[in-house]
């Protein structure tokens, strides 16, 4: 019987979640891998914590290096979160031949590219299933399932916080804050929730899925993005009663060289996170509280979806497990790495600026209750080239502002935010006008 010794380094949500699935089907692992992997370091900041798992005292160290370096060490897992020591110990672990596996997005989308090719020049595997959407084997999917297909859109709903707290506002009426901290509580938000809720987190997921998907790479300051903070009741309300769910949704966009929407070359994609008005009757709408989901059309296999928890230590630990396997089985086979981390495939890829991009909105404004506002609305729009396709003033509000919304027919988006900022002028219009997308996924 082989054995392989893990080092964990990070004792938190996902640091525990693995320790206790790692013990708990130990037993399954030897049949499935022949391989018996047991840890043997736990590394954390503060060895006095109380933790929900109680580690054996003799595997708790606050030593990350010495832990790394321990010969006996096979294999390190990097689940402290950051871009700064995580990147050191994932740089050293690389530079000793050893293999790592993270569940660091953000560690990925900043330093992926080098961290790559540290691991290729050193001969290690670097493995990140968990990096993006939990629970569901997502990287796998792109970078094997479905290896044939060219894909022509990804969507996803990335961030479980995120959704977790729309959901919650939806059904409840939440209060964001309250929901937030419950959130936090039930271990599926980052240590800084301002990734969760500005949209980054999900940006870091989108950019690693868009450069798996398109072979090239996709940097953050390449994706546009949009938290949920602006988010309101009221636009939830709204939404529901126009026929929709808002959803932070994550677009990777080919943009077809024939589609009537948008022409383009062949390796443009739009790539973007922000909140998204989507049907009630598209399957994302139904896709609530933690739950992840990730809808992709591929030009052989045609549309697929993957489901599942997004966030949370039993979701984490299954991917970190996955890669734990792949890693233990990679080694077993003599140190080769059967499916490299990321594949460049094309030098001309290109990501549209946001601007460029064509799409409906949602255009909520709080107005003066009185004759002429609307013309003087729908004039700006008229002089901007936007269509309208339906105006709502909904029922219930009295005073002297009331709210209105737009349903906008496609519009580039530069154009949008140059005429929602002429409208945000208008004496008539009371307070900041909001705009949000609308996808209707043809
Ligand atoms: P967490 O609960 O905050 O845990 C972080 C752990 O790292 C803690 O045990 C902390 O020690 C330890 N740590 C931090 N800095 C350290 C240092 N310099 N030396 C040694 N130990 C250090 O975070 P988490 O939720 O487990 O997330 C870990 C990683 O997984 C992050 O990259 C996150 O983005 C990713 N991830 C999380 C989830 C999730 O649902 N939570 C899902 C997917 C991916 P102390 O406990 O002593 O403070
Ligand atoms: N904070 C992240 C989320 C954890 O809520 O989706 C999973 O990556």
């Amino acid at each position: 019987m082989r054995r392989l010794n893990v080092a964990i380094i990070g004792g938190g949500t996902v640091g525990c979640g693995v320790y206790q699935a790692l013990r708990r089907n130990s037993g399954l692992l030897v049949a499935r891998t022949g391989t018996h992997l047991q840890i043997n370091h736990v590394v954390v900041r503060n060895r006095r914590k109380q933790r929900p798992v109680r580690f054996s005292e003799r595997l708790v160290s606050t030593d990350w290096k010495a832990a790394i370096r321990d010969p006996k060490t096979d294999i390190v897992g990097e689940l402290i979160g950051g871009t700064t020591t995580a990147k050191t110990i994932v740089e050293t672990a690389l530079k000793l031949g050893k293999p790592v596996v993270t569940a660091n997005k953000a560690l990925l989308s900043e330093h992926g590219e080098s961290l790559f090719a540290l691991a290729a020049e050193n001969g290690a595997g670097l493995y990140y299933e968990a990096s993006v959407a939990g629970g569901i084997p997502i990287i796998k999917v792109l970078r094997e399932g479905l290896v044939g297909n060219r894909l022509n859109y990804i969507y996803g709903i990335l961030n479980g916080t995120c959704n977790y707290i729309l959901t919650r506002m939806e059904a409840e009426g939440g209060d964001f804050a309250d929901v937030l901290a419950d959130a936090q509580k039930k271990g599926y938000a980052e240590a800084k929730a301002s990734l969760d809720v500005d949209g980054l987190d999900a940006m870091h997921k989108t950019g690693l899925l868009a450069s798996l998907a398109h072979g090239f790479w996709v940097s953050p300051d390449q994706i546009h993005v949009d938290g949920i903070r602006q988010i309101s009741q009221m636009d939830i309300e709204f939404a529901g009663k126009l026929g929709y769910k808002i959803k932070l949704l994550a677009s990777i966009c080919r943009l077809s060289t024939t589609g009537s929407r948008h022409s383009a070359k062949e390796h443009q994609i739009q790539v973007s996170v922000c909140p998204t008005l989507i049907p009630q009757s598209h399957i994302l709408a139904s896709v609530s509280g933690v739950f992840n989901a990730i809808y992709i059309n591929g030009d052989v296999v045609g549309e697929t979806l993957y489901y599942g928890h997004g966030a949370g230590h039993g979701a984490t630990a299954s991917a970190v497990l996955s890669d734990i396997a792949d890693a233990a089985l990679d080694h077993i086979n003599h140190q080769t790495v059967r499916v490299r981390p990321f594949t460049r495939h094309t030098s001309e890829g290109q990501v549209i600026p946001w601007e460029d991009i064509i799409s409906e909105y949602y255009m909520r404004l709080t107005v003066a209750d009185k004759p002429g506002t609307m013309a003087k609305i729908t004039k700006v729009l008229a002089e901007s080239g936007i269509g309208i396709s339906s105006i709502v003033q909904p029922e219930g509000h009295k005073g002297a502002s009331v709210p209105l919304i737009l349903m906008i027919h496609d519009a580039a988006t530069s154009a949008m935010q140059k005429a929602l900022n002429q409208i945000s002028r208008l004496n008539v219009v009371k307070s900041p006008s909001k705009m949000i997308r609308v996808e209707h996924f043809h």
